[in-house]
Parts: C-alpha cells; structure tokens; sequence
C-alpha cells in the first residue's frame, strides 16, 4: 500500500459517489409544478415546502442519477477498465447502484427539507450543515440499507475509510461552490 493506492482508493470513491453527487444540481434544472408534498401543512407549517417537487425528484434521480452513472459507466468501458472504476463488472448492479445513490440523495434532500420546515425555516432561507450533509446522509443510508457490500468495499474495508473521510470534506467545498454558481447563473434563489 504506497501513496499511488490510497490516491486511487479516494479516486474511486469520490468516482462512484457522483450518482448521489449530481441529483441536486440537476433538481433546479428540470424542477417546478407540483410539489412533493402536493401543498400541504402539518401544524400550520408546509410538510416540505415549494421547493420539493416531483419533477424535480424524478428528473435529478433519472438525470443526475442513472443518466450520469451510464455515461460513467461507458466510459470506463470505453477506456477498458476492468471493474469500471469501482462500479464492478455488472451493469445491472451497477444500474441499481446509480438509482440507489440518487434516489437516496434526494429523499436524504426532502428529509432536510421536513426538517428545516419543523423548526421553522423558510423554504430556501439557509440551514448550514443540515444544507450541506442532508443528502449525504440520505444517499449512505440508501447504499447500507440497499447494497452494503458495496459501501464496506468502497468505503471502510482496510484503508478504504479514507476515501469516506476525503469525500465527507470534499462535499462541503463542493456544495459551496457549484451553489455559488447556480446563484450567479439564476437557477437558485439563493447562494446555498
Ligand atoms: N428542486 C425541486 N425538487 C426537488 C429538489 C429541488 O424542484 N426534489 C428544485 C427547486 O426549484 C428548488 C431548487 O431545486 O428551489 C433548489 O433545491 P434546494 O436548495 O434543495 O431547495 P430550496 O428551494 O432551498 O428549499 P428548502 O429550503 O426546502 O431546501
Ligand atoms: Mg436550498
């Protein structure tokens, strides 16, 4: 184990976590129309808010999901990799991999969303950390609860705690950055 095999273990493990990645920069692209929660409150307080909405959730999973996944995927094919780059020599697990880690970012997004609207905080007003790791957690729950063998191979066996730490730390630049974007180019209402 040299410096070149823990560069590719956190290599692979930022790679195959770009599924759970991509769903929420897709969301306000093809979101809008009805919302999730189809408008309704609990406690005088909307369920999820506006900005939850179906199109959204399915666009981001299809989109950001299973679409980025493919064109992974089939690069890594086209590039001969033996296992894919860590998605591992069949498509089919590797198709559920895809929808597992989007749908799972996404719901862990609408769960921050139920959160946030519970204590009281706008639809779109800033919720730091929460904002930041509630679609993490959604989408690692999925990828135990769905194919843990998996998440133990690329996450945790031998060094490979590295490459969760690495993303953990890296998701939060990246949050920043590509919401700073999405502000400047109008797509969200808000630099978070
Ligand atoms: N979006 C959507 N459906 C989803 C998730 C996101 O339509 N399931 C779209 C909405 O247009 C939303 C935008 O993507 O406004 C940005 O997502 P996000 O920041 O998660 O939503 P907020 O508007 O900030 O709402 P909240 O306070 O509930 O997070
Ligand atoms: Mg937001």
């Amino acid at each position: 184990m040299d410096f070149g095999d823990i560069l590719a273990i956190i290599g692979i493990g930022f790679w195959v976590y770009v599924p759970a990645l991509l769903p929420n920069t897709f969301a306000p692209f093809v979101g809008g129309g009805t919302p999730v929660d189809f408008g309704k409150s609990w406690k005088g307080k909307r369920i999820l808010g506006d900005g939850k909405t179906w199109r959204g959730f399915i666009g981001g999973v299809l989109l950001g999901g299973l679409m980025i996944g493919l064109a992974q995927y089939g690069l890594s094919e086209l590039c001969g990799s033996a296992d894919h780059w860590g998605y591992g020599d069949d498509i089919w697990r590797a198709v559920k991999i895809f929808l597992v880690l989007g749908t799972g970012s996404l719901l862990g997004d609408m769960f921050g969303s139920f959160i946030k609207r519970r204590i009281g905080i706008q639809r779109g007003a800033k919720a730091p950390i929460l904002d930041q790791y509630d679609f993490v957690f959604g989408s690692f729950v999925f990828l135990m609860i769905f194919d843990w063998s998996f998440f133990y191979d690329t996450y945790i066996e031998g060094y490979h705690w590295i490459a969760l730490v690495f993303l953990l730390l890296i998701i939060w630049f990246l949050h920043r950055g590509t919401n700073i974007i999405g502000y400047k180019i109008g797509v969200k209402d808000q630099p978070w």
